[in-house]
């Protein structure tokens, strides 16, 4: 039987959904959607939308263009059912139905100055190794795409899970959290630009240090 929300989906959001990926580098932009639809948030591949009638689900819609939804279907079924991470209920041509984590992101939580406690990062931790021996390789895990609720950890974002290349992204930010999240900080409000300029400055320092090991391997 079809799903009340994949009607309303496919009726009434997608045909009035009008997104763009204007740099792959930066996160989707929305341009127009269709009331009651809500925005809950946005990715390099994505806008993910909710409707207050199915407050259980959200709708992940690609951005044309933008590939990965192949791979983030077999991620999913390939978790199965864990409480560290969503579920995908349905896949279509260019959008995920997926279960709705009710939770912060992390990079809201520095934003609001909620004070995430270590519990959170080792409850990642442990989803990330459950990934892994799933035979899944976790990628781009940075803070938007992992979130806090009720003091614990979830993921938000498998779609770069297939990718076989190791990421340091989450390394580097437990070993942030454990260097510089020091008691002070936990209840600072950080402004959304501040982090922005921490993010695109370690995108650069990142693509320094990896142009610098390939002219010391040349
Ligand atoms: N299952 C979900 N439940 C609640 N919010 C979600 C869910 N999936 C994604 N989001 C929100 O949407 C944002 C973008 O989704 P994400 O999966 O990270 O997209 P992308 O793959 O484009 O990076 C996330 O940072 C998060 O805020
Ligand atoms: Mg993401």
């Amino acid at each position: 039987m079809l799903k009340p929300w994949l009607i309303e989906i496919q009726h009434h959001l997608l045909p009035n959904l009008e997104i763009h990926s204007e740099d792959p580098f930066e996160p989707i932009v929305v341009h127009v959607y269709p009331k009651p639809w809500r925005l809950v948030g946005s990715g390099n591949y994505a806008a993910v939308l909710m409707h207050p009638g199915y407050p259980d689900v959200v709708v992940k819609v690609y951005a044309p263009g933008r590939p990965g939804i192949e791979e983030e279907t077999e991620v999913y079924k390939r978790i199965g059912k864990h409480p560290a991470f969503s579920e995908c209920l349905h896949a279509g041509e260019n959008f995920l139905v997926l279960r709705r984590l009710t939770g912060v992101t992390l990079y809201n939580c520095l934003q609001r100055g909620l004070a995430i406690p270590r519990q959170v990062i080792t409850d990642i931790d442990q989803a990330l190794d459950y990934a892994a021996s799933r035979g899944l390789n976790p990628h781009d895990v940075h803070g938007k795409n992992v979130m806090m609720l009720d003091g614990r950890g979830l993921v938000v974002d498998v779609s770069d899970f297939m990718k076989s290349e190791y990421c340091s992204m989450w390394d580097d930010l437990k070993n942030a959290y454990d260097r510089f999240y020091y008691p002070w900080v936990r209840g600072m409000r950080i402004p959304g630009f501040a982090l922005n300029v921490v993010r695109k400055s370690y995108r650069k320092w990142k693509r320094f240090r990896r142009a610098r090991g390939t002219s010391r391997s040349v």
